[in-house]
């Protein structure tokens, strides 16, 4: 296995996530929300967030064709695994690992908003900006990132990784 260095340690990540729910909180006080993650990537994200948040919380999953065992996006999303509940009416709020190119959020966020939602918001855990090809913005963002590759707490390295309880940048 390659060397790894650490980005941003378990410790920050807690803090961070917890800052994230309470703002999420705060938002949408009084009002149930449906949190969407998409797999695999979201899950430990949304798991830890989802036990911060103070609201009556739902939860549902969505997978798309990731980069295969690529670190290049290729540039086309595939739904492989929809929702199992509508949309409609609720407060949706979609849970990704990293918003890179915004190819897979902009096609996720197309396909939530034809459910007419009540409102819909991102929850993107790293944000690299300066990758987008796609002009489309998290609501609530953990931490802006370079264009470098990470991985650890749910994020791969062609399904290796995944488990590390850091975010680390694969050098
Ligand atoms: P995009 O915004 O459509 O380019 O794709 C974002 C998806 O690519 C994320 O949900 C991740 O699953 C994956 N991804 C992008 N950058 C990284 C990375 O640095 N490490 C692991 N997965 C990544
Ligand atoms: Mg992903």
């Amino acid at each position: 296995m390659a060397e790894l260095r650490v980005l941003f340690s378990r410790g920050q990540i807690a803090a961070r996530v917890a800052e994230l729910a309470r703002q999420i909180s705060q938002d949408f006080a009084g009002e149930p929300v449906v949190l969407v993650g998409v797999l695999k990537g979201a899950a430990i994200f949304l798991g830890d967030l989802a036990r911060q948040i103070e609201l009556d919380t739902n939860f549902d999953f969505i997978s798309v064709s990731s980069y295969g065992n690529e670190k290049q996006n290729s540039g086309e999303v595939k739904l492989l695994k929809d929702v199992d509940q509508s949309m409609e009416g609720k407060n949706v709020i979609l849970v990704e690992d990293i918003l890179d190119t915004g190819l897979t959020m902009s096609y996720l966020k197309k396909m939530i908003l034809a459910h007419h939602p009540k409102a819909f918001r991102i929850a993107a855990l790293l944000d690299k900006k300066c990758c987008r090809r796609q002009p489309i913005q998290a609501d609530y963002v953990g931490y802006e990132i370079g264009d470098e590759f990470v991985v650890g707490y749910g994020m791969d390295y062609a399904e290796h990784y995944r488990n590390l309880p850091d975010i680390c940048v694969i050098p």
